[in-house]
């Protein structure tokens, strides 16, 4: 069983490009939807939150978890890696986005100045520009908080004037300093992808994230071949802290489909 977190509806953009590339596996989805979003919180606090759902999680018997959440994967997951896993579960996995999609713009950038867009506590981890720094010292991160834009997309105001003005405040300071690639450093950024390459014009390159994670958690799983099980009548299971009428119907979407998904509490 793999497991999918992420504070709410985004990972849902994620996961949609995970079951597409490995549709044999059984998944759990997990939304913390009643205490989203993360973008605002503390360190401690999202570090306590996501340590709850892995929990969760594992109590399910899922033997990997992705951390679909940047927010999450900047401000909780090499903790998580480093002290809790080793502890309490050592033969199991916690993989984030942050790491592949770094990867994945570094390989991008021709004159080594990348842009990354995210919430505001990914922002201030430098969790990003901990990963360029590690993968090519060279790469001159430049980064932009864009606290407007979840809001704005869960009210499905993307084609909205207010979005635009709001979006190009943001890429403004970004351009000037010329990067030719751009990291979607947020689950919902996606439904901005063609304003956000037309913003920063045919110069920049803008990969999409979640075929990105895909791609890179099919490589992990060939190399870890005996860390999941697949399966003939593989499974989906979606849970949310909150409202599941709600869920399902951000489901469409955020996923691109119907699903029906059940509220725990944990
Ligand atoms: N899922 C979060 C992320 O990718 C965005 C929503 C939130 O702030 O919780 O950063």
């Amino acid at each position: 069983m793999i497991g999918i977190f992420d504070s709410g509806y985004g990972g849902l953009t994620i996961f949609k490009y995970i079951e597409e590339k490995l549709p044999e596996y059984n998944y759990i989805y997990l939304g913390d939807n009643a205490r989203a979003p993360y973008g605002e919180l503390s360190q401690s606090i999202i570090y306590n939150y996501t340590k709850q759902a892995v929990d969760y999680l594992f109590a399910q018997d899922c033997d990997l978890i992705i951390l679909a959440c940047n927010t999450a994967s900047s401000m909780a997951l090499r903790k998580l890696q480093q002290e809790y896993l080793p502890k309490r579960y050592p033969d199991k996995r916690i993989l984030g986005v942050i790491r592949p999609l770094a990867e994945a713009v570094g390989e991008l950038t021709q004159n080594r100045a990348v842009a990354v867009m995210g919430t505001n506590s990914t922002v201030d981890s430098g969790a990003y520009i901990n990963e360029f720094a590690d993968i090519d010292p060279n790469i001159r991160v430049i980064q932009q908080a864009c606290p407007l834009l979840v809001p704005l997309i869960e009210q499905s105001r993307e084609d909205q004037p207010e979005t635009k003005i709001v979006l190009m405040e943001y890429i403004r300071p970004l351009r000037q300093e010329r990067p030719d690639a751009v990291v979607l450093g947020c689950t919902h950024y996606g439904f901005l992808e063609d304003l956000i390459k037309k913003y920063f014009g045919p110069e920049t390159k803008v990969l999409n994230s979640g075929e990105v994670v895909a791609h890179k958690l099919e490589e992990y799983l060939l190399r870890h071949d005996d860390l999941v099980k697949k399966s003939d009548q593989p499974q989906r299971i979606f849970l949310t802290s909150n409202s599941s009428e709600k869920f399902d119907q951000a489901a469409q979407k955020f996923l691109g489909r119907y699903i029906k998904s059940k509220t725990i509490n944990f």
